[in-house]
Protein backbone atom coordinates (compact mmCIF):
# COMPACT_ATOMS: atom_id res chain seq x y z
CA UNK A 1 0.00 0.00 0.00
CA UNK A 2 1.34 3.41 -0.90
CA UNK A 3 1.41 6.42 1.66
CA UNK A 4 -0.84 8.05 -0.29
CA UNK A 5 -3.63 4.93 -0.44
CA UNK A 6 -2.85 4.94 3.80
CA UNK A 7 -3.43 8.48 4.31
CA UNK A 8 -7.23 8.48 2.13
CA UNK A 9 -8.31 5.18 3.56
CA UNK A 10 -7.90 6.76 7.59
CA UNK A 11 -9.25 10.36 6.13
CA UNK A 12 -12.27 11.34 7.87
CA UNK A 13 -14.77 11.84 5.16
CA UNK A 14 -17.95 13.64 3.98
CA UNK A 15 -20.18 12.22 1.08
CA UNK A 16 -23.28 14.83 -0.65
CA UNK A 17 -24.09 13.12 -3.56
CA UNK A 18 -25.08 8.99 -3.27
CA UNK A 19 -28.72 8.08 -5.06
CA UNK A 20 -29.28 5.53 -2.12
CA UNK A 21 -30.63 3.21 -4.94
CA UNK A 22 -27.26 3.38 -6.73
CA UNK A 23 -25.75 1.39 -3.48
CA UNK A 24 -27.71 -1.35 -4.64
CA UNK A 25 -24.77 -4.12 -4.60
CA UNK A 26 -25.74 -7.38 -7.05
CA UNK A 27 -25.26 -9.51 -4.35
CA UNK A 28 -28.25 -7.45 -2.26
CA UNK A 29 -30.45 -7.45 -5.36
CA UNK A 30 -30.33 -11.10 -5.82
CA UNK A 31 -30.80 -11.46 -2.28
CA UNK A 32 -34.46 -9.19 -2.60
CA UNK A 33 -35.32 -10.62 -5.47
CA UNK A 34 -35.65 -14.39 -4.17
CA UNK A 35 -37.11 -12.60 -0.79
CA UNK A 36 -39.85 -11.11 -2.83
CA UNK A 37 -40.19 -13.46 -5.61
CA UNK A 38 -39.49 -11.23 -8.29
CA UNK A 39 -37.36 -13.04 -11.36
CA UNK A 40 -34.42 -10.97 -12.68
CA UNK A 41 -33.24 -10.76 -16.14
CA UNK A 42 -29.87 -11.94 -15.18
CA UNK A 43 -28.65 -15.64 -14.02
CA UNK A 44 -25.57 -14.48 -11.99
CA UNK A 45 -24.53 -11.62 -9.90
CA UNK A 46 -21.20 -12.01 -12.52
CA UNK A 47 -23.68 -11.36 -15.46
CA UNK A 48 -25.22 -8.43 -13.42
CA UNK A 49 -22.08 -6.78 -13.30
CA UNK A 50 -20.93 -7.75 -17.19
CA UNK A 51 -24.13 -5.28 -17.66
CA UNK A 52 -22.55 -2.69 -16.10
CA UNK A 53 -20.89 -1.26 -19.01
CA UNK A 54 -22.75 2.51 -20.24
CA UNK A 55 -22.11 5.01 -22.85
CA UNK A 56 -23.87 7.37 -21.45
CA UNK A 57 -26.24 8.45 -18.33
CA UNK A 58 -29.36 7.10 -20.02
CA UNK A 59 -27.87 3.27 -20.44
CA UNK A 60 -27.04 3.47 -16.39
CA UNK A 61 -30.42 4.88 -15.40
CA UNK A 62 -32.28 2.23 -17.82
CA UNK A 63 -30.46 -0.65 -15.47
CA UNK A 64 -30.46 1.72 -12.34
CA UNK A 65 -34.57 2.10 -12.61
CA UNK A 66 -34.63 -1.57 -13.85
CA UNK A 67 -32.50 -3.01 -10.45
CA UNK A 68 -34.85 -1.18 -7.91
CA UNK A 69 -37.57 -2.80 -8.62
CA UNK A 70 -36.43 -5.37 -6.16
CA UNK A 71 -37.30 -3.02 -3.08
CA UNK A 72 -40.80 -3.91 -2.27
CA UNK A 73 -40.72 -3.11 1.87
CA UNK A 74 -39.74 -1.23 4.62
CA UNK A 75 -36.89 -3.59 5.34
CA UNK A 76 -35.82 -3.97 1.89
CA UNK A 77 -35.52 -0.34 1.85
CA UNK A 78 -33.37 -0.97 5.69
CA UNK A 79 -31.65 -3.43 4.32
CA UNK A 80 -30.22 -1.09 1.08
CA UNK A 81 -29.59 1.45 3.47
CA UNK A 82 -27.57 -0.34 6.01
CA UNK A 83 -25.62 -2.39 3.81
CA UNK A 84 -24.25 1.45 2.24
CA UNK A 85 -23.83 3.08 6.21
CA UNK A 86 -21.92 -0.54 6.87
CA UNK A 87 -19.73 0.00 3.90
CA UNK A 88 -18.54 3.72 4.68
CA UNK A 89 -18.00 3.58 8.11
CA UNK A 90 -15.23 1.03 6.98
CA UNK A 91 -14.26 3.93 4.88
CA UNK A 92 -14.20 6.67 7.36
CA UNK A 93 -17.20 8.77 6.34
CA UNK A 94 -17.99 10.83 9.11
CA UNK A 95 -21.54 11.94 7.63
CA UNK A 96 -23.37 11.88 4.27
CA UNK A 97 -26.65 13.15 2.78
CA UNK A 98 -28.26 11.13 0.61
CA UNK A 99 -30.79 10.80 -1.87
CA UNK A 100 -34.01 8.93 -2.75
CA UNK A 101 -36.41 8.68 -5.74
CA UNK A 102 -39.61 8.56 -4.46
CA UNK A 103 -41.08 8.70 -7.73
CA UNK A 104 -38.89 5.52 -8.92
CA UNK A 105 -40.77 3.49 -6.14
CA UNK A 106 -44.29 5.15 -6.14
CA UNK A 107 -44.50 4.87 -10.08
CA UNK A 108 -44.39 0.73 -9.43
CA UNK A 109 -46.63 0.99 -6.55
CA UNK A 110 -44.60 1.15 -3.70
CA UNK A 111 -45.64 3.98 -1.01
CA UNK A 112 -43.22 7.19 -0.20
CA UNK A 113 -44.09 5.86 3.51
CA UNK A 114 -42.28 2.26 3.03
CA UNK A 115 -39.51 3.78 1.06
CA UNK A 116 -38.84 6.62 3.67
CA UNK A 117 -39.79 3.99 6.80
CA UNK A 118 -36.96 1.75 5.83
CA UNK A 119 -34.03 4.35 5.01
CA UNK A 120 -34.61 6.90 7.86
CA UNK A 121 -34.66 3.44 10.24
CA UNK A 122 -31.56 2.77 9.22
CA UNK A 123 -30.13 6.16 9.20
CA UNK A 124 -31.17 6.35 12.95
CA UNK A 125 -29.62 2.99 13.85
CA UNK A 126 -26.01 3.21 11.99
CA UNK A 127 -26.25 6.88 13.96
CA UNK A 128 -26.45 5.25 17.29
CA UNK A 129 -24.16 2.13 16.25
CA UNK A 130 -21.39 3.41 13.94
CA UNK A 131 -22.20 7.76 14.88
CA UNK A 132 -22.67 8.69 11.42
CA UNK A 133 -24.77 11.41 10.89
CA UNK A 134 -26.76 11.86 7.83
CA UNK A 135 -29.31 14.27 6.40
CA UNK A 136 -31.91 13.04 3.47
CA UNK A 137 -32.33 14.69 0.35
CA UNK A 138 -35.94 13.73 -2.07
CA UNK A 139 -35.22 14.33 -5.56
CA UNK A 140 -37.44 15.03 -8.54
CA UNK A 141 -37.30 12.83 -11.96
CA UNK A 142 -36.58 15.40 -14.38
CA UNK A 143 -38.12 13.18 -17.36
CA UNK A 144 -41.60 13.24 -15.56
CA UNK A 145 -43.41 16.46 -15.62
CA UNK A 146 -43.65 19.06 -13.15
CA UNK A 147 -47.37 17.94 -11.73
CA UNK A 148 -45.79 14.52 -10.76
CA UNK A 149 -43.08 16.70 -8.49
CA UNK A 150 -45.80 18.83 -7.44
CA UNK A 151 -47.55 15.84 -6.26
CA UNK A 152 -44.22 13.87 -4.65
CA UNK A 153 -43.89 17.15 -2.67
CA UNK A 154 -47.59 17.24 -1.23
CA UNK A 155 -46.31 13.36 -0.45
CA UNK A 156 -43.29 14.95 1.22
CA UNK A 157 -45.30 17.16 3.43
CA UNK A 158 -46.16 14.78 5.88
CA UNK A 159 -42.83 13.51 6.27
CA UNK A 160 -40.89 17.02 6.30
CA UNK A 161 -39.00 16.80 9.16
CA UNK A 162 -36.89 13.70 7.68
CA UNK A 163 -36.43 15.41 4.85
CA UNK A 164 -33.55 18.19 4.52
CA UNK A 165 -33.48 18.90 1.19
CA UNK A 166 -34.81 18.47 -2.13
CA UNK A 167 -33.23 17.98 -5.82
CA UNK A 168 -33.64 17.11 -9.39
CA UNK A 169 -31.87 13.82 -11.35
CA UNK A 170 -32.32 11.34 -13.72
CA UNK A 171 -32.20 12.29 -17.72
CA UNK A 172 -30.61 15.22 -17.48
CA UNK A 173 -30.55 16.17 -21.74
CA UNK A 174 -33.95 17.60 -22.66
CA UNK A 175 -35.18 18.40 -19.24
CA UNK A 176 -33.68 21.78 -17.74
CA UNK A 177 -33.89 22.97 -14.80
CA UNK A 178 -36.45 25.56 -16.09
CA UNK A 179 -39.16 22.82 -16.37
CA UNK A 180 -39.33 22.36 -12.31
CA UNK A 181 -39.11 26.40 -11.21
CA UNK A 182 -42.28 25.90 -9.45
CA UNK A 183 -42.05 23.16 -7.48
CA UNK A 184 -38.73 24.06 -6.31
CA UNK A 185 -39.95 27.61 -5.70
CA UNK A 186 -42.94 25.62 -3.42
CA UNK A 187 -40.16 23.30 -1.67
CA UNK A 188 -37.93 26.40 -0.88
CA UNK A 189 -41.33 28.65 0.42
CA UNK A 190 -41.70 25.21 2.75
CA UNK A 191 -38.08 25.14 4.24
CA UNK A 192 -36.40 22.54 2.06
CA UNK A 193 -33.31 23.09 1.09
CA UNK A 194 -32.56 23.26 -2.39
CA UNK A 195 -29.68 21.17 -4.68
CA UNK A 196 -29.71 19.94 -8.55
CA UNK A 197 -28.32 17.47 -11.00
CA UNK A 198 -26.71 20.25 -13.43
CA UNK A 199 -23.79 20.49 -16.26
CA UNK A 200 -23.41 16.51 -15.65
CA UNK A 201 -24.75 15.85 -19.43
CA UNK A 202 -26.01 19.18 -19.87
CA UNK A 203 -24.62 22.37 -20.71
CA UNK A 204 -23.48 25.59 -18.93
CA UNK A 205 -27.03 26.69 -19.73
CA UNK A 206 -28.46 24.38 -17.28
CA UNK A 207 -26.04 25.37 -14.67
CA UNK A 208 -26.80 28.68 -15.44
CA UNK A 209 -30.83 27.90 -14.54
CA UNK A 210 -30.24 25.79 -11.68
CA UNK A 211 -28.58 28.75 -10.30
CA UNK A 212 -30.93 31.72 -11.65
CA UNK A 213 -34.11 30.06 -11.71
CA UNK A 214 -34.28 27.09 -8.77
CA UNK A 215 -31.60 28.97 -6.58
CA UNK A 216 -30.09 26.05 -5.56
CA UNK A 217 -27.66 25.95 -2.34
CA UNK A 218 -25.39 23.35 -4.22
CA UNK A 219 -24.95 22.00 -7.73
CA UNK A 220 -24.58 18.23 -8.48
CA UNK A 221 -21.89 17.83 -10.57
CA UNK A 222 -21.45 21.00 -12.73
CA UNK A 223 -18.63 19.95 -14.82
CA UNK A 224 -19.52 21.01 -17.97
CA UNK A 225 -19.77 24.70 -16.09
CA UNK A 226 -15.94 25.03 -17.09
CA UNK A 227 -17.15 25.07 -21.08
CA UNK A 228 -18.10 28.68 -19.63
CA UNK A 229 -15.43 30.95 -18.29
CA UNK A 230 -17.59 33.79 -17.24
CA UNK A 231 -20.08 31.22 -15.36
CA UNK A 232 -17.05 29.33 -14.13
CA UNK A 233 -15.79 32.48 -12.55
CA UNK A 234 -19.20 33.22 -10.96
CA UNK A 235 -19.14 29.94 -8.98
CA UNK A 236 -15.95 30.83 -7.81
CA UNK A 237 -16.85 34.13 -6.84
CA UNK A 238 -20.35 32.98 -4.81
CA UNK A 239 -18.00 29.89 -3.58
CA UNK A 240 -21.21 27.79 -5.27
CA UNK A 241 -20.05 23.88 -4.25
CA UNK A 242 -20.09 21.02 -6.63
CA UNK A 243 -20.65 17.52 -5.71
CA UNK A 244 -18.48 15.99 -8.16
CA UNK A 245 -18.30 11.83 -8.46
CA UNK A 246 -15.29 11.02 -10.66
CA UNK A 247 -16.26 6.88 -11.04
CA UNK A 248 -19.32 8.45 -11.78
CA UNK A 249 -17.93 10.53 -14.62
CA UNK A 250 -15.78 7.85 -16.15
CA UNK A 251 -18.26 5.22 -16.25
CA UNK A 252 -20.93 7.50 -17.87
CA UNK A 253 -18.36 8.10 -20.44
CA UNK A 254 -18.53 12.23 -19.55
CA UNK A 255 -14.51 11.72 -18.71
CA UNK A 256 -12.72 8.95 -20.99
CA UNK A 257 -9.64 8.76 -19.25
CA UNK A 258 -9.37 9.55 -15.22
CA UNK A 259 -6.03 11.78 -16.14
CA UNK A 260 -8.34 13.97 -18.11
CA UNK A 261 -10.77 14.42 -15.06
CA UNK A 262 -11.67 18.13 -15.01
CA UNK A 263 -10.93 17.99 -11.28
CA UNK A 264 -7.41 19.13 -10.74
CA UNK A 265 -8.40 22.23 -12.80
CA UNK A 266 -11.24 22.96 -10.36
CA UNK A 267 -9.55 23.13 -7.83
CA UNK A 268 -6.70 25.22 -9.31
CA UNK A 269 -9.14 27.53 -9.83
CA UNK A 270 -10.29 27.76 -6.54
CA UNK A 271 -13.91 26.04 -7.33
CA UNK A 272 -15.41 24.42 -4.29
CA UNK A 273 -15.15 21.11 -5.28
CA UNK A 274 -16.14 17.77 -3.39
CA UNK A 275 -15.59 13.92 -3.74
CA UNK A 276 -18.70 11.59 -3.88
CA UNK A 277 -19.74 8.35 -5.53
CA UNK A 278 -23.36 8.89 -7.32
CA UNK A 279 -24.07 5.25 -7.04
CA UNK A 280 -21.55 3.51 -5.81
CA UNK A 281 -22.95 -0.33 -6.45
CA UNK A 282 -23.30 0.80 -10.21
CA UNK A 283 -19.78 2.70 -10.98
CA UNK A 284 -17.39 1.17 -9.29
CA UNK A 285 -16.78 2.23 -5.73
CA UNK A 286 -17.52 3.89 -2.51
CA UNK A 287 -15.85 7.09 -1.12
CA UNK A 288 -12.31 5.89 -0.54
CA UNK A 289 -12.51 4.55 -3.91
CA UNK A 290 -12.87 7.58 -5.77
CA UNK A 291 -10.47 9.74 -3.74
CA UNK A 292 -7.62 7.17 -4.65
CA UNK A 293 -8.88 7.45 -8.50
CA UNK A 294 -8.86 11.21 -8.52
CA UNK A 295 -5.47 10.92 -6.52
CA UNK A 296 -3.33 8.38 -8.65
CA UNK A 297 -4.47 9.99 -12.26
CA UNK A 298 -4.22 13.41 -11.02
CA UNK A 299 -1.12 13.54 -8.98
CA UNK A 300 -3.07 15.19 -6.35
CA UNK A 301 -0.71 16.50 -2.74
CA UNK A 302 -2.19 15.18 0.37
CA UNK A 303 -2.66 19.24 0.62
CA UNK A 304 -5.69 18.97 -1.91
CA UNK A 305 -7.01 15.68 -0.37
CA UNK A 306 -7.35 17.53 2.50
CA UNK A 307 -9.03 21.11 0.71
CA UNK A 308 -11.70 18.35 -1.13
CA UNK A 309 -12.10 17.06 2.29
CA UNK A 310 -12.43 20.06 4.09
CA UNK A 311 -15.17 21.19 1.16
CA UNK A 312 -17.08 18.31 1.65
CA UNK A 313 -17.93 19.68 5.23
CA UNK A 314 -18.26 23.08 4.87
CA UNK A 315 -20.45 22.05 1.80
CA UNK A 316 -22.44 20.64 3.80
CA UNK A 317 -26.03 20.65 5.24
CA UNK A 318 -24.85 20.22 8.53
CA UNK A 319 -25.86 23.44 10.94
CA UNK A 320 -22.47 25.56 11.97
CA UNK A 321 -21.54 23.51 15.38
CA UNK A 322 -21.78 20.11 13.53
CA UNK A 323 -18.97 21.38 11.32
CA UNK A 324 -17.09 22.03 13.70
CA UNK A 325 -17.37 18.46 15.29
CA UNK A 326 -16.26 17.53 11.62
CA UNK A 327 -13.79 19.74 10.86
CA UNK A 328 -11.92 18.95 14.32
CA UNK A 329 -12.22 15.30 13.69
CA UNK A 330 -10.68 16.17 10.11
CA UNK A 331 -7.59 18.52 11.66
CA UNK A 332 -6.61 16.33 14.04
CA UNK A 333 -6.34 13.63 11.45
CA UNK A 334 -4.19 16.22 9.00
CA UNK A 335 -1.97 17.32 11.80
CA UNK A 336 -1.10 13.78 12.91
CA UNK A 337 -0.07 13.22 8.87
CA UNK A 338 1.94 16.21 8.83
CA UNK A 339 -0.82 18.25 6.71
CA UNK A 340 -1.07 21.63 7.82
N1 LIG B 1 -27.33 11.27 -12.80
C1 LIG B 1 -28.62 11.58 -12.90
N2 LIG B 1 -29.56 10.92 -12.27
C2 LIG B 1 -29.22 9.91 -11.49
C3 LIG B 1 -27.91 9.54 -11.33
C4 LIG B 1 -26.90 10.26 -12.02
O1 LIG B 1 -25.69 9.98 -11.93
N3 LIG B 1 -27.90 8.50 -10.47
C5 LIG B 1 -29.17 8.26 -10.12
N4 LIG B 1 -29.98 9.11 -10.73
ZN1 LIG C 1 -26.19 11.76 -9.05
Amino acid sequence: MTEMQRFIEGLPKTELHMHIEGSLEPELMFELAKRNDIKLPYASVEEVRKAYQFTELQDFLDIYYQGMGVLQTVQDFYDLTMAYMTKIHAQKVQHTEIFFDPQGHTERGVSFETAIDGITRALKDAETEYGITSKLIMCFLRHLDELSAERTLDTALSFKTRIAGVGLDSSELGHPPSKFQNVFARAKSEGFLLVAHAGEEGPPEYVKEALDLLHVDRLDHGNRSLEDDGLTARLIKEQMALTVCPLSNYKLAGVTDMTKHPLKKMLDLGLKATINSDDPAYFGGYMTENYLAVADALDLTKEEIATLARNGIEASFCDEDEKIVLMAKLNSYLQMNGVA
